[in-house]
């Protein structure tokens, strides 16, 4: 049987630092005094930081100079990442672990694609980083979910086809760049907000081993 690629975005479905991601884009929004509710988060999610601010300044019927933007961009990073200072295995998910480890078991690929550049460290810090075959990070790519590149690049990276690649997304924008791509998309969060997903959980504990292998020994 070939082995199938399993693709997993990395905020929000192996780690939950989406909620530092709003907690930092939420503290410069109200320095900008731009109202920023997490509704206005759901775009952001899956999106490049780039991206992400450029969204914020439209909410805001903000124009700024390149040399603002790039002070905010790095502020907001900055600010960011003072909420992964202590972060360790404890901040994986529940249900996760358990998933990346039977496929392994199962001698699955197992790649990460997302849009963070911040993901190597994460991956490092919570141990799990030796458990993927793959990464194609922010660093790799150009165009942003939902441009399916940075799924395209993992499956390539793993020699899968994207009939046989499966991909866990909390975000609409990863969900659509799976489907674009042609691969299964596996929506992780609220299914009212990933409607575009092939399926659904609400997160990793409700995926059990049978959905697993249906997936592994799917022709
Ligand atoms: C995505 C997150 O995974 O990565 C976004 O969902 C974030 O919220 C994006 O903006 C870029 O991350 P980073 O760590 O490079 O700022
Ligand atoms: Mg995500």
């Amino acid at each position: 049987m070939t082995k199938k690629a399993f693709i997993f975005d990395l905020d929000g479905v192996i780690v939950d630092t989406a909620k530092y991601h709003y907690l930092a884009w939420q503290k410069l929004a109200q320095q900008l005094g731009i109202e920023f509710t997490p509704e206005h988060n759901e775009e952001l999610k899956g999106v490049s930081r780039v991206r992400s601010l450029e969204i914020i300044l439209n909410l805001g019927g903000i124009q700024a100079s390149q040399e603002d933007k790039n002070k905010w961009l790095i502020q907001k990073n900055e600010d960011y990442l003072s909420y992964l200072v202590n972060m360790d295995e404890s901040e994986i998910l529940p249900g996760v672990l358990p998933v990346l480890n039977y496929l392994k078991d199962k001698n699955q690929l197992i790649a990460l694609g997302s849009a963070s550049k911040n993901a190597r460290p994460i991956l490092e810090k919570t141990g799990i980083i030796n458990l993927f075959d793959a990464i194609v990070d922010g660093n790799d790519v150009s165009n942003a979910k939902p441009d399916p590149e940075v799924f395209l690049q993992a499956a390539r990276k793993l020699s899968a086809s994207n009939e046989n690649s499966f991909v866990f997304e909390d975000s609409v924008a990863g969900i659509q760049a799976a489907n674009i791509a042609n691969m299964t998309s596996i929506g992780i969060g609220d299914e009212k907000i990933l409607n575009e997903a092939k399926y659904n959980f609400k997160d990793f504990t409700f995926i059990d081993v049978s959905f697993i292998d249906a997936l592994i020994n799917k022709n």
